[in-house]
């Protein structure tokens, strides 16, 4: 029998992305498309205020609010521990960030080995960090991208999953070129975590 994945996300943002993988679930689990052999048991965030959360309410997705007063990129051990310990209790069995501002440390990275995945928006190892459309057009690159990767300690430096190419316009602002990613990050997001959970299951 085809197992389904219990995925927790995490942003601090829109959430775009999570919407694009809300689409692509099991239909039985939320009403998606089916093409992501999971369902979403959790979306978490480090701000009250952000989209994500109201999507997630509005898909009748339990939300958890993560308060942390210590650290402004990262989370404090104690976050973390208590993190996991609700991801456990949700028996969560993938956490995927899409658009979480913060980089994770070692109680969350320990608890589940190379079961945490991020989306970026450039062709990492190139424009780590925030803003990275920005960072691609400042440095007057012709084309960009965005990258799938299991994530680390590190800001952006996780074993990369997979890449796809965008080209940057003469006349791109930086808004109009992350719109453009973005249309790129939602396909090849929701591709990877099919291939992945469906070699996983
Ligand atoms: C995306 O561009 C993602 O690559 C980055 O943060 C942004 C989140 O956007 N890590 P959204 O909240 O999914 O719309």
């Amino acid at each position: 029998m085809k197992k389904i994945s219990r995925l927790a996300v995490l942003g601090s943002g829109k959430g775009s992305n999570f919407a694009a993988i809300l689409d692509a679930l099991e239909p039985g689990a939320k009403s998606g498309s089916g093409k992501i052999p999971a369902e979403v048991v959790l979306v978490a965030s480090d701000r009250g205020d952000a989209g994500i959360l109201d999507l997630a309410r509005g898909a009748g997705i339990p939300v958890e609010v993560i308060r942390e007063s210590q650290y402004r990129t990262r989370l404090s051990e104690d976050t973390e521990r208590n993190l996991v310990a609700v991801f456990r209790k949700h028996s969560v069995d993938w956490i995927i960030l899409a658009g979480f501002l913060r980089v994770l440390k070692s109680p969350l990275l320990e608890a589940f080995p190379k079961r945490i995945i991020n989306i970026h928006p450039s062709l990492l190892p190139k424009f780590p960090g925030l803003n990275a459309w920005t960072q691609a057009l400042e440095a007057g690159e012709t084309i960009t991208g965005c990258t799938v990767h299991y994530v680390d300690a590190g800001v952006d430096t996780g074993e990369l999953i997979a890449q796809r190419e965008v080209p940057i316009h003469a006349g791109d602002t930086p808004e109009s070129l992350h719109a453009r990613i973005q249309v790129a990050e939602h396909q090849l997001y929701v591709e990877v975590l099919a291939e992945l959970l469906q070699q996983n299951s």
